[in-house]
């Protein structure tokens, strides 16, 4: 384990496990003809969908979307701005937005309302981490890999500081780092 890491939260095995049932879930919901659009919101939930969509069995498109709120490395200010947006019109289509966390709610309800005004056919949500005690905003969550304590987590996607996002777990870092 690297040594900013206190502990393991979440193991490889238990993530992959989650991810397969998520997506058995999202099997039975969605079908060809839905086609639906998944919107990966990076950069945190990069490696998400990239696991999520192997076992996705009906016909879908993947785009992007960056995003990033003003604030500190460590807490969300609740200032969303859309760094890079959809390539592709999504008037019509089934959405589903795939993020790495839901913690204060700020960055997703943003994104919610505003993929809102292109008036998709449908526009749901799926979220590997939830932090419910951090909410500040209620936004609707369709999916969710795992509810979490308020710690700070990196790892598979998530960084402190842009590091770490390549780790196959999820780890608590330890608070003296990020309090140096
Ligand atoms: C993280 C995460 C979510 C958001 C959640 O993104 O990926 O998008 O924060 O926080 P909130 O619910 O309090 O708004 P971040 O801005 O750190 O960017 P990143 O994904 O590029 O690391």
């Amino acid at each position: 384990m690297h040594n900013d890491v206190e502990k393991t939260l979440l193991s490889e095995a238990q993530i992959q496990a989650r991810i397969e049932e998520l997506a058995g879930e999202m099997n039975a919901l969605y079908s060809d003809d839905d086609a639906p659009m998944l919107v990966c919101i990076l950069k945190g939930a990069f490696l998400f969908l990239a696991d999520l969509v192997r076992h996705l069995e009906f016909r879908h498109e993947v785009n992007f979307m960056v995003v990033s709120s003003y604030g500190s490395s460590t807490k969300s200010s609740g200032i969303v701005r859309i760094l890079l947006d959809l390539e592709s019109n999504i008037k019509g289509r089934h959405v589903m937005i795939v993020e790495d966390i839901v913690d204060t709610g700020h960055t997703l309800d943003y994104i919610l309302r505003n993929l809102s005004t292109r008036h998709p056919a449908s526009l749901r949500v799926a979220t590997l981490l939830n932090k419910p005690s951090r909410r500040e905003v209620q936004v609707p969550v369709d999916f969710v890999g795992f509810e979490i304590p308020d710690e700070f987590v990196m790892g598979y996607g998530l960084d402190y500081a842009e590091f770490y996002r390549n780790l196959r777990y999820i780890g608590v870092l330890k608070p003296e780092v990020y309090q140096r």
